[in-house]
């Protein structure tokens, strides 16, 4: 595997490849790698020949300051995991080859980013749309892969990529689940072995949902329900339960609505923020 933190080399690399006619597929993460990123490299994997890992921890995107501090990082143990992977070139840049200054442009993706993680973290997709856009311009992928666990940043990536005209494909992959359920996060390493336990309760309530929403006339009387469920245990702080559709991610009113549904939902255990979401109609 090719690792590089710096533009030269990483262009010199990405022009080989393209000489080669090799299609190239992008894994952006912020590091500390689980199984859910490894699977997005399967995915980019099976899509295309040259596949390139990029690990930045973008200051841009956090809206709190100790949440960027503390947010985990193991740079030896993610360099392991990739070079098994067999992934051919990770682009590890820091923040001064990124943002040599504050971007004094600014990335407003209408009304679709601002509900949910939009609301709650001011500036967030902001900053994930110019750290997206970077990379985008830096490595012209052919295929991007991200997550279906942060679907608001997914649709959000979606739009970008239509309406700039980006060359790319987009692959969103689902969501890599501990055995209890539990969506994989790298945010998951700051809870305990009970606090672990608590916070698959949070797939259980989904999973409950999508199973009796057809009994369901209502939006506001499943997530009445659900924040009944969730509020019995001990431990879990609901911070949002919201039914949209998927692609506009408007909040909707009635359950028998044309169209897909996803049921998100944010929630707070041992003081680790942690999201998740189902598609309740596909
Ligand atoms: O989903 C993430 O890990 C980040 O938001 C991303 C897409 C790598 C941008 O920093």
């Amino acid at each position: 595997m090719y690792h590089t933190n710096e533009l030269t080399s990483l262009e010199e690399e990405l022009s080989k490849a393209s000489k080669k006619g090799m299609k190239i597929g992008l894994v952006p993460t912020m590091g500390a790698l689980h199984d859910g990123h490894m699977e997005l490299i399967k995915q980019a994997r099976t899509h295309t020949e040259y596949v390139i890992v990029s690990i930045f921890i973008n200051p841009l995107q956090f809206n709190q300051t100790d949440d960027f501090l503390n947010y985990p990082s193991n740079p030896k143990k993610d360099y392991n995991k990739l070079k098994n992977a067999e992934v051919d070139l990770l682009f590890s840049p820091d923040a001064k080859l990124i943002y040599p200054k504050k971007p004094s442009v600014k990335i407003d993706f209408g009304s679709i980013s601002k509900n949910l993680e939009g609301a709650l973290r001011l500036g967030h997709f902001e900053g994930v749309g110019i750290i997206v856009m970077k990379l985008f311009n830096l490595i012209k992928p052919n295929f991007a892969f991200f997550g279906l666990k942060d679907l608001q940043q997914y649709v959000l990536i979606k739009n970008l990529i239509k309406e700039f005209s980006y060359p790319i494909k987009l692959i969103g992959v689902p969501t890599v689940r501990e055995e209890n359920g539990l969506a994989l996060s790298s945010r998951n390493v700051h809870l305990s072995p009970t606090g672990l336990t608590i916070a698959s309760q949070i797939y259980k309530g989904l999973v409950w949902a999508k199973n009796n929403f057809e009994s369901l006339q209502s939006a506001q009387i499943l997530v009445l329900k659900l924040k009944n469920f969730y509020n019995k245990q001990k431990g879990l702080s609901i911070e949002y339960c919201e039914i949209l559709n998927s692609n506009t991610f408007k909040p909707i009113k009635s359950l028998q609505v044309k169209g897909r549904i996803t049921l998100c939902v944010a929630a707070y255990v041992e003081g680790v923020r942690l999201i998740d979401n189902i598609f309740l109609k596909e």
